[in-house]
């Protein structure tokens, strides 16, 4: 059996820098047109003669022959001035703007420390019809690691919408039925991405058998009726849920430690992952509008004119990837039976 959809998109990737860069971008490459690039690098990309510069790094890695378009973030700062996002609005290659709460994730440590700092920022986006993209959750340590997404609706996001009822937002990365619920109740300027691994896995698998650092990321995986609702909302076929694989290569020596890094790599094989997750709830016919049309509607772009195609074929995947040097990346389900297969 084989399935073909129109070209889709990935609208949260962590495509890094330099050597790393050049592993992960050929993954994402082979299966996506384009990719919302995250602005978490160090320094964080906070400018648009920054993002200028990480973008023309990115085609500069492409191997030639693939055709990729990575469409650019700007990190929100304190210091974000309203100069900075018409820059970012007047560019034709920065799309959205991106909130990480201070100390919420990996590379965060620069960003917003308290939203109402960013006031004249975030209603010069509003003017410009520039999205925010939101990682949403609160930072206080006295709050459960597994309530920080609902936290983070009740203390900032409901607020923030409430204050810029015309801007656009996407939450990224739900992982919670509260989250799901919210983006459904909300109006057509809320949108949602939903990763492949929190619609695969619970929080169980953090833990089987041992603990697996592999399968660590923030938002942290939630117990298993938060992951159906995450089936639900991605299959329901509500416009406003769409792919973003959140995708973000660690080093193995930086996982398989005392203190691990936060994130998934599941770039290696993402329109499979996803097509396994829909087809287990028998929504295969699902998949398209959210892979390939959702994405491009909420951010008023063009939808893509090429095909891709999943046959129905058992294959293993590799156990890792050469990475930075001597290091190796080790993906989601490293050598594991995938259902799906990405034809060329
Ligand atoms: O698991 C994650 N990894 N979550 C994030 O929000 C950031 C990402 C990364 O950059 O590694
Ligand atoms: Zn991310």
């Amino acid at each position: 059996m084989q399935i073909s959809l129109t070209r889709p998109d990935d609208w949260h990737l962590h495509l890094r820098d330099g050597a790393a860069l050049a592993t992960v971008l050929p993954h994402t490459a082979r299966q996506f047109a384009r990719a919302i690039v995250m602005p978490n690098l160090r320094p964080p990309v906070s400018t648009v003669a920054a993002a200028g510069e990480y973008r023309q790094r990115i085609i500069a890695a492409l191997p030639p022959a693939m055709a990729f378009e990575p469409l650019m973030t700007l990190y929100l700062t304190d210091r974000t001035s309203v100069d900075d996002i018409r820059r970012a609005a007047d560019s034709d290659f920065v799309h959205a703007v991106k909130l990480y709460p201070a100390g919420a994730t990996t590379n965060s440590d620069a960003g917003v420390s308290n939203l109402r700092q960013c006031d004249r920022a975030l209603a010069e986006m509003q003017r410009c019809g520039l999205p925010l993209l939101v990682h949403g959750e609160v930072t206080d340590p006295t709050i459960d690691v597994f309530d920080r997404e609902k936290a983070f609706i009740d203390a900032v996001l409901q607020p923030l919408l409430r204050r810029y009822p015309a801007l656009k937002v996407v939450f990224e990365h739900i992982t919670t039925s509260d989250a799901a619920d919210f983006v459904v109740a909300g109006g057509p300027l809320l949108g949602a991405t939903i990763t492949a691994h929190h619609l695969l896995y619970n929080r169980n698998a953090i833990f089987a058998g041992g603990i697996r650092p592999h399968h660590y990321c923030l938002p942290v995986l939630k117990r298993e009726s938060h992951r159906q609702a995450l089936l639900r909302a991605a299959t329901s076929g509500s416009r406003r849920f769409f792919l973003g694989t959140d995708s973000a290569p660690h080093a193995r020596t930086t996982k398989e430690v005392a203190c691990g890094c936060a994130g998934c790599y599941t770039a290696h094989a993402a329109l499979e992952l996803y097509a396994e997750a829909f087809e287990s709830v028998g929504a295969l016919d699902r998949l398209e509008a959210f892979a390939s049309f959702n994405g491009a509607d909420f951010y008023g772009l063009p939808r893509n004119s090429g095909k891709v195609s999943l046959a129905r074929d058992d294959w293993r995947t590799p156990t890792e990837f050469a990475y930075l040097g001597g290091d190796t990346l080790v993906p989601l389900r490293a050598g594991e039976l995938l259902r799906w297969r990405m034809l060329d």
